[in-house]
């Protein structure tokens, strides 16, 4: 039987190294070592509400790793047939999301920053927003994701 590798085998966790003594603990993400790919931009999310929930789009092009740099949120991800939430809590763990994957964070803890590096500079024509918009383009993009996925497995 011939089977499709789910797409969000694509999405993993990144381990940034540690370095700790008994000042504390440092972290360190190299681009070249740590994401597969130049990043472009960098954001963050703080001061989020307790209940509020963020995201909910998904990437044409634009791939992402996701950090809990203070507190922790759940990353639930969606490839348009499967779900999976990965619950970040450590700053030195990064969330890789390729594109084409819908994305919602959720469940933040009071005081909670959600780091974000990202491939791109802002694009609005970036987004999927609707959720059966998302689905049509994985439809007539299936090929072309499978390729991406299948690099960083
Ligand atoms: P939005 O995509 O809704 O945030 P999130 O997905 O993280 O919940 O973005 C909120 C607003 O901020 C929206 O008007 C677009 C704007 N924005 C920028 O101008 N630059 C950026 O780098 C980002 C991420 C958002």
């Amino acid at each position: 039987m011939l089977v499709k590798p789910g797409r969000l085998d694509g999405c993993h966790i990144v381990n940034f190294p540690k370095v700790s003594d008994y000042r504390g603990n440092l972290s360190f993400i190299e681009e070249s070592r740590q994401i597969p790919f130049v990043i472009k931009r960098v954001y963050y999310l703080y001061d989020v509400p307790s209940g509020a929930s963020r995201g909910g789009h998904a990437h044409k092009e634009l791939e992402q790793v996701v950090i809990a740099l203070s507190g922790s949120f759940d990353v639930i991800l969606d490839d348009g047939e499967h779900r999976r939430t990965f619950f970040l809590n450590r700053p030195h763990y990064g969330l890789y999301i390729p594109a084409g994957i819908w994305r919602e964070l959720e469940n933040f803890s009071s005081n909670s920053v959600a780091l974000s590096l990202v491939s791109q500079v802002y694009d609005e024509g970036d987004y999927l927003r609707e959720y059966e918009e998302f689905k049509r383009w994985i439809t007539n993009n299936d090929n072309r994701a499978g390729r991406e996925f299948g690099n960083y497995r």
